[in-house]
């Protein structure tokens, strides 16, 4: 390893040398990171360490745009294991929706209340600490434990069986009676506040680095690779939720927690049972009075809908439940000097102003960046260079700056003014975004859209990152040298490399590379030739279109061509294909709106059209096709009695049905309710069947509301 003490000097960088740099130290602090965390044998000291990752944070600070997504210095914990093969969960793990105030709590029972159509009875809830740690799947079969999973991204986590099976508060075994054949039984991994400090004084005392807090040695105490590792660590597991069941085997949360604690399983001793707003506040205020005294961090306290039967018909939205809420504990602040303020182009070219702050902790992690959100956070804060601020932090949320001390403004500080052009070498003006109906928004955008080299690169590091096409060998390092060298101007170009014998000769002589490491790359990018409708939609990088919404995409239009040729329909302003679009859940006027932009740019379609001639995309898994309601459309109009519109919607089409808002020559079934207007009258006009809702629920064969 250089010393970073007689490399060159930071100040003595050109840009050019400045890439290449911050390249090598993100590397290099990987592989210490590496190192550390998963393989416990660090081998430069803590003073080294620290001197890297300055090196890094001054080179950044002289060239803000320069920092990479993978930058050192945005990251807090330890980066994945790359040898924990992939668990995708049978039923995805969720997060929980955050509650700040009192008044979020009343908000939360109100919405309930109204989703449930409740009127004036009050609900019971329980009301359990918030565990920091980390959440872990553990599954078992008649009783033995087969498998366990970190949470990973939600959807698909790290097979960490291995390591699981030493922790002690996990039975091996399920004890008792009455747990279902398959269960997959869900909690959060934790240190203890006397074990993780006794794991810090055996490293510190062995001259290694400590971990900043027990959530953090928590992650990677259980990301080991080798599970004798983990066995040492003194893990510890609190039950609270359960994932894919092959029987429902409790009807509360309540009587679910009880269940797992005579399966051997341990439950937080401070959870209760409460009823109504009150009961919620004061389990708030119970929570934050015995915080001091627990053995182990919690953040907050989460609340949940008790009854089972009506946590199914609340349901999700997007990637947490509607039934429950983590009500967080206030953030913790610091005060701190903001010593400068960068400004960064995203992948859809908006800048984000982000405060370089003079390191501080809080909360037992050093903050070096705070978001400034845009411009107009900057003039109402009225935040100036040279301020002392507030800081804080709450959870993994990115720091945030709360406000300005006045008293300790220095003389001749300035009103900090936004510049009106984009950082990149084009200095392209930036403008103000606006809404669908024309207002404008607080981003600002940079107008180069492609041409702006700072958007082609997050465009492109985009397509590759782990949750779009995921290539392996080519991370943003390599991608960004290939950009850079014009290898590799748009994500077809991955593909063309591949079969381009002149690059690939160039490339294996290349430093760094060789025959096998070309090889291999050539295979990663061809595997990646298949590509799944959903992946290759999340991978264009239209605005709002997150992996939730590229996989309900993908799935309401089954395959690539559909897909592409309703796209340029909605680029048209086609209304037929803008409704049908719109139709699908969780998509909304933003997303028509951000697809029709999208497609209707002709450098885009030329870019998705390339792209596409190179892969073969898969079809997404088709909707139900065995069920009466199939492939028909369905609108649902007036008051519905046995179920929420939300639950109707989503019953319709997990059956393979299409629900459109309005009703049109296309519309195969009016699903009518008491006060159905305008759409009940087009639907007899059109001469469309007509059902009330109860004949729809016998139609789809159960009388019992839908389960979301
Ligand atoms: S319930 C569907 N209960 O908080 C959501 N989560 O922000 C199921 N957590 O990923 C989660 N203590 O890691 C639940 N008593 C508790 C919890 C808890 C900590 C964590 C968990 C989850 C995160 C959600």
């Amino acid at each position: 390893m250089p010393d970073p003490t007689t490399s060159v000097a930071t100040d003595d960088l050109d840009e050019a040398a400045a890439v290449g740099e911050l390249a090598r130290l993100a590397d290099e602090l990987a592989a210490h990171d590496r190192r550390y965390y998963q393989d416990e044998a660090p081998t430069i000291s803590d003073g080294d360490y620290d001197a890297l990752k300055q090196r890094n944070s001054a080179i950044e600070a002289r060239f803000p745009h320069l920092r990479r997504e993978d930058s050192p210095s945005l990251r807090v914990g330890p980066a994945r294991a790359a040898s924990f093969s992939p668990v995708t969960h049978g039923v995805p793990m969720l997060s929980l929706d955050n509650a700040f105030s009192d008044d979020d709590a009343v908000e939360f029972d109100a919405r309930i209340r109204r989703f449930l159509r409740l009127g004036e009875e009050a609900v019971a809830y329980t009301a359990e600490p918030k565990i920091d740690g980390l959440s872990a799947s553990i599954r078992y079969e008649n009783g033995v434990l087969v498998r366990g999973a970190t949470r990973g991204d939600g959807r698909v986590g790290e097979d960490v069986t291995a390591n699981l099976k030493t922790v002690g508060e996990i039975p091996h075994r399920l004890a008792g009676s009455g747990w279902p054949e398959m269960i997959e039984v869900r909690g959060e991994i934790y240190f203890g506040h006397a074990d993780f400090a006794a794991l810090n004084a055996g490293a510190e005392a062995a001259g290694q680095r400590t971990y900043v807090n027990p959530r953090n040695a928590a992650s990677g105490s259980l990301r080991q690779i080798d599970p004798k590792i983990t066995a040492a660590r003194s893990l510890r597991f609190f039950a609270y939720a359960w994932g894919e069941v092959s029987a429902p085997f409790a009807e509360s949360q309540w009587q679910a927690l009880e269940m797992l604690k005579s399966w051997g399983f341990q439950v937080t001793p401070h959870a209760t049972r409460v009823e109504g707003v009150e009961g919620l506040l004061d389990a708030y205020a119970r929570m934050a009075t015995q915080r001091p005294h627990l053995s182990f961090d919690i953040d907050g306290v989460v609340y949940k809908v008790d009854r089972l039967d009506w946590q199914a018909r609340l349901g999700f939205v997007s990637r947490s439940p509607r039934w429950a809420v983590a009500r967080k504990f206030p953030a913790e602040q610091a005060r701190t000097v903001l010593e400068a303020i960068d400004i960064q182009v995203g992948r859809t070219g908006a800048v984000t102003p982000v405060a370089r702050l003079r390191p501080v902790t809080v909360g037992g992690v050093v903050v070096v960046n705070a978001t400034l959100h845009n411009a107009d956070e900057i003039a109402r804060k009225d935040v100036r260079i040279g301020d002392t601020v507030v800081v804080q932090r709450a959870g993994d949320v990115i720091p945030q700056i709360v406000e300005v001390v006045l008293d300790e403004r220095p003389a001749g500080a300035e009103p900090f003014i936004f510049p009106d052009r984009c950082p990149c070498p084009l200095a392209t003006p930036l403008a103000r975004e606006t809404t669908v109906s024309g207002a404008e928004t607080v981003v600002r955008r940079c107008t180069g859209e492609f041409a702006c080299p700072f958007q082609r690169i997050e465009h492109l590091k985009h397509f590759v990152s782990r949750r779009a096409f995921d290539i392996e060998g080519l991370g943003e390092k390599q991608l960004t040298a290939f950009y850079e060298e014009g290898l590799i101007a748009e994500p077809a170009d991955i593909f063309r490399l591949a079969r381009n014998e002149a690059i690939l000769a160039a490339l294996r002589v290349r430093d760094g590379y060789g025959e096998t490491s070309v090889r291999n790359l050539v295979a990663a990018i061809t595997a990646r030739r298949q590509a799944p409708l959903d992946r290759f939609i999340f991978s264009l990088g239209i605005r709002h279109v997150g992996e939730t919404t590229a996989l309900t995409m993908a799935r309401g239009y089954g395959d690539g061509e559909t897909f592409l040729a309703a796209m340029d329909r909605v680029a048209a302003r086609d209304p037929v294909a803008m409704e049908e679009l719109d139709a699908l859940d969780q998509v909304g006027g933003a997303v028509v709106a951000a697809a029709g932009a999208y497609f209707a740019e002709d450098h885009n379609r030329r870019i998705v059209q390339a792209l596409k001639n190179e892969l073969t995309i898969l079809d997404a898994e088709r909707p139900k096709t065995d069920t009466p309601v199939a492939g028909k459309t369905v609108v649902f109009t007036g008051a519905l009695e046995r179920m929420t519109r939300d639950e109707a919607k989503a019953g319709a089409e997990r059956l393979g049905a299409k629900v459109a808002s309005s009703v049109s020559k296309k519309t195969d079934i009016v699903v009518a309710g008491p006060g159905a207007g305008s759409k009940l009258k087009t639907a007899t006009e059109l001469g469309i069947a007509v059902m009330s809702e109860d004949e729809w629920l016998a139609l789809i064969g159960g009388g019992d509301a839908p389960r979301v």
